[in-house]
């Protein structure tokens, strides 16, 4: 049987106090919407429905080509959200999986158990129900004197008695494509909030006589829903462990992994060592043996094999094998270290190719240059690439040794084995194998501090 997944994320989230509506909202890089959305997904579903509505031009780039987009125009509750992707169904008939798209932490396999119990039981839903010791704000399942679901209350409509409940509603669910339509024909708002519950279909569905079924999770934390910060905060804090976990069963080290931050799409080699405040973000990827941090933040950076990556911040950048980095270096777009090459302390690298084995060793900015490989960069030296109007290529050749200080203006190329000496200012190109100096030359006057004795002030 087909299964369509609908993901609610129409609306504003005002506990967020944000300027954002809260599914945009990220986990570990990764805004809440899509991680409900690749759950949808690795669960099997055969399509997708984003139903979006406050300001949804934010939350539809961020869906759109993994899900179709249904628009709610006002939030008038749950049961209107879904009702809202109907059109976008057509006249799909199979299981429908609700999903809430502020509850980042749904399993694949819980979704996945759902749909084949569903089917199994025939049943017009399965909700995914929690125990909670402090349920406060959940709609809560009341069963029948026989244990089975009779209905869901929400927060709000529970008299005291049935506020005591501690079997609480997920908010994930999935339907019988006709029995939910059927059934939110009748919904109505005569409640607290004045709202269309989606909540009500159970108890709608179970009167005309139709299987409703409670799948309950020892797992609750996957249930969370984010709707507050604090709530973000610990969202995020069980997708880093679950992650970790992950990447140390498959033979990452990790000598705090509390302080370790990686996002989904990251992969990881196994004997890769991390150390603590490290955050892997993007696209990033780490090859065999690498040690990477203490305080290192790569971003969409690709690592080789066997590298040290200590105290950096790369961005978009390619680190060869054993290529080292840092302490204090950072690496902006289109940096790229080859095999063995090194950005070392105090060193800025943006848009440059460093040859293989070639050295940045200290307090150098190097931007828009083509170094070739086993070059030396002395300590303090710059590539002048930018006039105030304009950006300049340098290209330094194999085996060129720059001395200390050098200032090398763009654009400007330094030839093959060429030596340029400490503190030079060079405009011009300079030939392979040749000597560069452009610096005042030093003058000598023997005896002058004799001669000039400095007296004290009274
Ligand atoms: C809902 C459930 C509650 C459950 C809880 C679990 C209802 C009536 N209540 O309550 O039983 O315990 O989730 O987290 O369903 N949304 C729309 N359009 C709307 C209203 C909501 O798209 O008009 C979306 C929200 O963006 C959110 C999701 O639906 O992603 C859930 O809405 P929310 O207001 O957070 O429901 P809860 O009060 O948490
Ligand atoms: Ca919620």
């Amino acid at each position: 049987m087909e299964t369509a997944a609908i993901v609610l994320a129409a609306g504003a989230g005002t506990r967020m106090k944000s300027k954002k509506p809260k599914v945009v909202h990220e986990v570990l890089g990764r805004p809440l919407v899509r991680w409900v959305v690749e759950a949808a997904k690795d669960a099997g579903a055969d399509k997708v429905v984003a139903v979006v509505g406050h300001q949804r031009e934010q939350v539809i780039p961020l869906v759109e080509g993994d899900a179709l987009v249904a628009v709610q125009q006002q939030q008038r509750g749950t049961a209107d959200a879904v009702l809202a992707a109907k059109e976008a169904l057509g006249d799909f008939d199979g299981a429908v999986v609700v999903l809430s798209g502020d509850s980042p932490l749904i399993r694949p396999e819980t979704i996945a158990e759902m749909v084949a119990l569903r089917e199994e039981h025939q049943a017009a839903v399965v909700v995914l129900t929690m125990e909670l010791a402090n349920p406060f704000g959940y709609g809560r399942i009341v069963r029948d004197g026989a244990g089975e679901v009779e209905r869901i209350v929400e927060q709000k409509d529970a008299t005291a008695e049935e506020a005591a409940i501690t079997e609480c509603n997920s908010g994930f669910y999935c339907f019988d494509a006709q029995a939910l339509f059927e059934a939110l024909a009748q919904v109505d708002s005569n409640n607290a909030q004045g709202e269309f519950y989606l909540t009500d279909v159970l108890g709608i569905a179970r009167a005309a006589g139709r299987p409703v079924l409670a799948y309950k999770t020892d797992d609750a934390e996957q249930c969370l829903g984010v709707n507050s910060r604090g709530q973000l905060a610990q969202a995020t804090k069980v997708m880093q462990r679950r992650i970790n976990a992950q990447h140390m069963a498959g033979g990452v080290t990790m000598m705090d992994p509390d302080t370790v931050w990686i996002g989904p799409e990251v992969t990881i080699d196994p004997d890769v060592e991390l150390l603590p405040n490290v955050m892997l973000m993007g696209a990033t990827t780490i090859g065999e043996d690498s040690v990477v941090g203490p305080n290192t933040r790569l971003t969409d950076t690709r690592v080789g094999r066997g590298c040290v990556i200590d105290e950096t911040v790369a961005i978009e950048a390619q680190i060869d094998d054993g290529a080292t980095c840092g302490p204090r270096a950072y690496l902006r777009p289109a940096a790229h270290l080859c095999e063995g090459a090194k950005a070392g302390t105090h060193v800025e690298i943006k848009k440059s190719t460093i040859g293989k084995g070639s050295k940045v060793p200290h307090l150098s900015y190097i931007g828009d240059t083509t170094m070739g490989e086993g070059v030396n960069i002395g300590a303090g030296s710059i590539t002048c690439n930018y006039d105030g109007a304009n950006k300049w290529p340098t290209v330094i050749e194999d085996r060129a040794f720059i001395g200390s200080d050098t200032m090398m203006v763009a654009p400007v190329t330094i030839g093959e084995g060429a030596l340029v000496g400490a503190g030079s200012t060079i405009t011009k190109d300079v030939a392979p194998g040749a000597l560069a100096l452009g610096r005042a030359k030093q003058q000598q006057v023997e005896g002058w501090v004799a001669a000039h004795p400095i007296e004290k002030k009274k």
